[in-house]
């Protein structure tokens, strides 16, 4: 059974992954697409209904993003938010124009609620607003169904034709009834039933793989990610030994993690399928001896990935499928004309290109990462791989600063495995977003129990970010570091000092490297 489809139409806007996420919370299945889709592909996908998202430009300038006004004639309902309403009122030769007073942040809006869009909500709500245009016009046929103080048209619709906007935003939260609105377009007006539910994803999924992959034999490059992971899983409950896992261990993981990877995995693990774990740390190393540049460093270790990824599959032979784990945001990275690029599995490298493969199975592409951490513990995959934190593909490699060696990986291993035990245990306001220890390639003098020592400097990182794009220093209560710097100085040979990093991103990045 196909599942009913809402297509949200990107034309740029900073929140159209929400729009889409508002949409499946409705229990109602959404893709994002660029508005560079061709109109032919739309129809053939045949959604319930199309949202125009927001964008950052001006309608009326040449380089912005438009679309062929025939798609509002094809009988599909549309919804368009903020630049997609203006967009709507433009190819319907309303008039859009710059606002005298731009509004930004919440506002109260007056609407009409006998409109559709609008059952339910109160007639003076607050909503989201972030424009600098605005309609000052709706077109012929349509009515004002909102307004502002300063806006004028905050809303219009064409019920007969099924065409609807609304200037805010309904989808961020401080639109107070922004579900409501969105629930009301794919029900009400979309006709939407509501088959998408995340509880029968992961049964859908497998009849899928099932469907797809048949008897054939598939390979997944298993790094021990939430993604890979539960598309893993994924794939060996739909075809079992069919299934080969493998898995490299480079030899730049945090302590332990190889072993816990095939705890899960391997042959004592709960997965019937074929593992391969590849120990390969001594090829790494070798191969960045020497190396200091973080860049370097990076395609050193994407390349060797790849090497050793390509020797397995070959020795496997005659591979049909390739698993990949890739989900939503990585299929629409910043939306805007960019086509669903196949990324590489581990994120450090290109996929083997002197490998065939029929075909790539991406069976977790359209989910957001907590949608997939649900889909991992409904199949059964244990907390504390489900709600990882992010780990960079290249590792520990780039939380070393400068040359990597087999005893500065031990080294941050180490005081990572403390700090992070430490704050899983702490009282904290907030969970930082991203923690782990680096290594700086500072040795300074010390002195323990009398003795001098010449020894590195681990560096302490704990941010508060949910984009991973911006990030600031989290606040760790001063005992708690007090705590990691004694236990850490302690048992971690080779350290005389520790030092917490402040620094938010900007100016820094959140790895060292
Ligand atoms: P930065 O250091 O750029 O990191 O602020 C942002 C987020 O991306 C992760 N990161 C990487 N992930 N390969 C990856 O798969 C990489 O080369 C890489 N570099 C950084 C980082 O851990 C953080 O979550």
């Amino acid at each position: 059974m196909k599942n009913e489809m809402i297509l949200v139409l990107d034309f740029g806007g900073q929140y159209n992954q929400l729009i889409a996420r508002c949409v499946r919370e409705c229990n109602v299945y959404a893709e994002v697409h660029p508005y560079t889709i061709t109109l032919d592909k739309i129809t053939e996908m045949a959604p319930k209904g199309i949202i125009f998202t927001g964008g950052p430009n001006s309608v009326y300038l040449e380089t912005s993003p438009h679309y062929d006004k025939a798609i509002l004639e094809i009988g599909i309902p549309v919804l368009g938010i903020c630049y997609g309403s203006q967009l709507m009122a433009y190819m319907l030769d309303g008039e859009v124009a710059t606002a005298p007073v731009s509004e930004y942040g919440r506002t109260k809006v007056t609407i009409n609620t006998s409109s559709r869009l609008f059952h339910g909500i109160d007639e003076n709500t607050d909503v989201w607003m972030s424009h600098t245009d605005y309609i000052a016009k709706a077109p012929e046929g349509f009515t004002v169904t909102g307004h502002s103080p300063v806006c004028p048209v905050a809303a219009m619709e064409d019920d007969d034709r099924r065409l609807y906007a609304t200037q805010f935003h309904p989808e961020v939260t401080h639109t107070r009834e922004g579900r409501k609105i969105i629930s009301n377009f794919v029900y009400t007006i979309c006709g939407c039933k509501g088959d998408w539910k995340m509880d029968s994803f992961v049964d859908e999924q497998i009849r899928l793989i099932k469907e797809k992959v048949g008897d054939g034999k598939a390979l997944c490059a298993l790094s021990g990610g939430v993604d890979s992971s539960v598309a893993a899983v994924l794939m060996s409950k739909a075809i079992g030994k069919n299934l080969t896992c493998v898995f490299v261990d480079h030899g730049l993981l945090r302590k332990d993690e190889g072993d816990q990877v095939e705890a899960i995995f391997g042959p004592l693990g709960n997965y019937d399928l074929n593992f391969i774990r590849v120990n390969a740390a001594d090829r790494f190393y070798d191969k960045l001896k020497g190396v200091e540049e973080p860049e370097k460093k990076r395609k050193i270790i994407g390349e060797e990935f790849i090497r050793v990824f390509e020797e397995q599959a070959k020795k496997i032979g005659a591979v049909d499928f390739l698993v990949q784990g890739t989900i939503y945001p990585d299929v629409i990275e910043s939306g805007l004309g960019k086509s669903a690029v196949i990324k590489s599995h581990h994120n450090v490298g290109g996929l083997p290109d002197c490998v065939d493969f029929k075909e790539i199975v991406e069976p977790l592409r359209m989910l957001f990462k907590d949608e997939v951490r649900r889909a991992g513990s409904k199949l059964g995959l244990p907390d504390h791989l489900v709600n990882r934190q992010p780990f960079p593909g290249p590792g520990l490699g780039v939380r070393i600063v400068g040359e990597v060696t087999s005893e500065k990986v031990k080294i941050v291993q180490e005081a990572d495995a403390i700090f992070r035990e430490e704050l899983d245990k702490a009282v904290l306001e907030e969970r930082p977003g991203q923690y782990f220890a680096a290594l700086s390639n500072l040795r300074s003098v010390g002195v323990m129990g009398d003795f001098r020592t010449y020894d590195y400097a681990v560096v302490l990182r704990a941010v508060n970010t949910t984009d991973f794009m911006t990030a600031e220093c989290c606040n760790i209560p001063f005992e708690v570091q007090q705590i990691c710097m004694r236990r850490i100085i302690n048992e971690v040979k080779g350290v005389n000092r520790v030092m917490f990093d402040l620094t938010s991103k900007p100016p820094g990045t959140i790895e060292l490297e």
